[in-house]
């Protein structure tokens, strides 16, 4: 039976191994999929049953992405863009690190239809999740990008990287057509991002990495406006997808039944 692991710390709260295995006993593949909870000191570990084949794949999370990167053999052009690894496999003797939160942003912004080529986007926050969304908006043609972060230095590290981003200062308003909440701010019952959205009303897209829970104070509140709202969760399936399929060689199907586990869990 072929094993794969979810591994991050913490990862009690993971619904990965959820996906997976619905997606495995869909697809009548002899494979067990689980989370590990890791410690830096446990990499070196993780990688010697990769490279024998004791374990087949690992997906990477929060807050290991840049970690695996000195130990893999070769990266996907995502992965290097990112300096981010979310799927790690084998490919004859090599391991590969690719990430596929890109395609996971990208997928869940066609999958609600919005139509997001030359719009003006903000981004709040400067953490793990925001190259992959970056590099995704990029792609996917949008106008102009403006991002602010609660610790600038964050911000203006991160856009070293992409110096076609425009660093705002925390809490300035700004006219754009989407907001995206990249921060963690909202996982927790009472979490506020204190935004003022008071200007954004009806018409903008309120995006929120966020799935669980499934309607932030962000969300809720730009909602109330009449604003579309989008939360995380199309994103964290479709990322999974993604892996699913570079390890499977197949496209499982995202359905409600699968939707539904997500959201109830
Ligand atoms: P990491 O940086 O390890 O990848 P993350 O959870 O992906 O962590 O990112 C956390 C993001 O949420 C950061 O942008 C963080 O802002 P700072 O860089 O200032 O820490 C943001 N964040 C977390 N708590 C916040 C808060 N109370 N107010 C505003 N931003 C917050």
């Amino acid at each position: 039976m072929k094993k794969f692991f979810v591994v991050g710390n913490p990862i009690e709260h993971s619904l990965s191994p959820v996906i997976h295995n619905y997606w495995l006993e869909k697809n009548n593949i002899n494979a067990k999929y689980e989370k590990k909870l890791l410690t830096k000191e446990n990499i070196p570990e993780i990688i010697s049953s990769l490279k024998s084949g004791k374990i087949n794949g690992i997906n990477v999370t929060v807050p290991f992405k840049g970690d695996f990167i000195s130990f893999m053999d070769d990266l996907s052009d995502e992965a290097k863009q990112t300096n981010s690894v979310n799927t790690i496999y084998n490919l004859g003797e090599k391991l590969i690190g690719h990430n596929t939160d890109i395609a996971g942003f990208e997928l869940a912004i066609r999958h609600c239809k919005y139509d997001i080529n030359k719009k003006k986007i903000l981004i709040i926050g400067a953490g793990g999740v925001v190259p992959s969304i970056l590099v995704a908006l990029k792609r996917m043609g949008v106008g102009k990008i403006f991002l602010q972060n609660r610790t600038v230095d964050k911000a203006k590290k991160l856009i070293e990287f992409f110096p076609e981003t425009t660093l705002i200062e925390w809490g300035t308003k700004i006219e754009v057509d989407m907001i995206i909440n990249a921060t963690s701010v909202g996982l927790k019952e009472n979490d506020n991002l204190n935004i003022d959205i008071n200007g954004f009303e009806g018409n903008k897209f309120f995006y929120d990495v966020i799935y669980n829970p499934k309607e932030t104070k962000f969300l809720k509140d730009a909602k109330s406006q009449g604003n579309i709202t989008e939360n995380g969760k199309m994103m964290f399936i479709y990322q999974a997808h993604q892996a699913f399929s570079v390890w499977h060689k197949i496209l499982p199907k995202i359905d409600s039944e699968l939707i539904k586990l997500i959201e109830n869990d």
